[in-house]
């Protein structure tokens, strides 16, 4: 007798999970060399910084964390999301927010996906808990207003399920301080008033909501980019795949596809190995889950699970440019074999001051309604020495480049 799997209405679908992701949301690193990571990922890679907190200086934290010389954490983006990209000290991260087990190599601060509604966040917060899915908090954190329920996975990887991260609009300011009496260290009770709501209360009261940081752009604009003058010759239009290096690929492929609602995209055996890529939406990987018997044979850094996180440029062109602005800027890159970037062209593996991998790449194979990848025999043959300066279209080049907001 076949078992009935209960199913949970999101939005009046029944879907699996009472929760649906919708994308990779943001991503981070805990590091310890804070002034170089700065440097690499707002200056060469481009994030703008969009809040800087000081966990030291936040209540009953001075004590705690009184032996870490720097207690800041950088909160960046690359489009109106107040945040694509986090990096916390190590220091700090270890004592408010350790890996739940692990082997003492998780670096990766979370990994944050956006579903479609509070609701999601809070009914995920049950489904997680009746199935004994380890819970870190549920709630909403200032800066980044998002609600949202964190969780771990079987190596310790923190995944966030959010609603509603607050948007930077043109003028780069981020809400002020004074608007943090709106977050939350426990589940919100439903329903909660709107931002629309939150901002016309902060006026009434007399707040100064346009006292927010503001980045400010430091670096002369000497590059054109398909029309527009900015700082470096590229720039990141889309953050994601994740690939993670796990201690058991099986296990996280379940927890992956019956916990979260991942999709399996593709396999790859990779010297004898099962390499497995999952997907949310139509892009074909937005997780890839690479056992940890590899990171040594691909001469990945021993001390993170992280194998790569990616970041699309907005065209070829820009591929190229990012590779050689970086290169002449010291960056190192590794080699990947291409069989093991499955539905990304050419893509190339820079490395951050801590030995993280970024994975810059600039066109990803769309999953259409059959849930099929593209056959292997019909991809782009890129396993050769020199990237050709022009491509010929395929049938979803640019398909994913839908980069909403002017490039800087
Ligand atoms: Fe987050």
């Amino acid at each position: 007798m076949a078992i009935q799997q209960e199913r949970y209405s999101v939005g009046g679908v029944l879907m699996p999970q009472p929760f649906k992701i919708r994308r990779l949301g943001h991503f981070g690193f805990n590091v310890t060399k804070m002034e170089e990571c700065v440097t690499f990922y707002k200056d060469l890679l481009g994030f703008k910084v969009s809040d800087i907190l000081n966990f030291g200086a936040m209540p009953g934290m001075d004590e705690k964390l009184k032996g870490v010389p720097d207690t800041r954490g950088f909160f960046f983006r690359h489009n109106g999301d107040h945040h694509t990209f986090v990096l916390f000290n190590t220091g700090v991260t270890d004592t408010i927010m350790p890996p739940y087990g692990g082997e003492g190599d998780v670096t990766i601060n979370q990994i944050t996906w956006q579903t479609g509604s509070l609701a999601e966040v809070v009914n995920g917060s049950h489904y997680f808990r009746e199935r004994e899915v380890p819970i870190m908090r549920v709630g909403r954190d200032m800066p980044g207003s998002n609600w949202h329920v964190y969780v771990y996975d079987p190596d310790g990887h923190i995944n966030e399920l959010y609603y509603g991260i607050e948007q930077v609009g043109w003028n780069a300011l981020s809400k002020p301080t004074e608007m943090y009496y709106r977050g939350f260290r426990e589940e919100p009770g439903l329903p909660q008033m709107s931002e629309q709501a939150e901002l016309e209360e902060a006026i009434r009261d007399g707040i100064d909501v346009n006292s927010g940081y503001r980045y400010a752009e430091t670096l002369p604009p000497e590059y054109e980019v398909e029309g527009v003058m900015l700082p470096r010759p590229f720039k990141i239009t889309r953050i994601g795949p994740v690939n993670l290096f796990v201690k058991n690929v099986e296990e996280s492929v379940a927890y992956y596809t019956d916990s979260l609602g991942f999709r399996i995209t593709e396999e790859v055996t990779y010297e004898g190995q099962r390499v497995v890529f999952l997907r949310n939406g139509t892009e074909h990987h937005s997780l890839g889950l690479f056992p940890k018997v590899l990171r040594e044979s691909l001469g990945m850094s021993s001390h993170t699970t992280c194998h790569s996180f990616g970041v699309e440029v907005g065209s070829y062109q820009q591929l190229r440019n990012a590779v050689s602005f970086l290169e002449e800027r010291g960056v190192t890159f590794k080699d990947i074999p291409h069989e093991l970037h499955p539905g990304i062209d050419y893509a190339a593996y820079a490395t951050d001051p801590e030995g993280h991998c970024i994975q810059l790449y600039y066109y990803m194979e769309q999953i259409g309604w059959d849930g099929k990848p593209k056959p292997r025999e019909l991809r782009r043959p890129t396993g050769v020495e020199a990237w050709p300066e022009s491509l010929e279209p395929m049938s979803d080049t640019y398909a994913d480049q839908t980069f909403q907001g002017p490039l800087g």
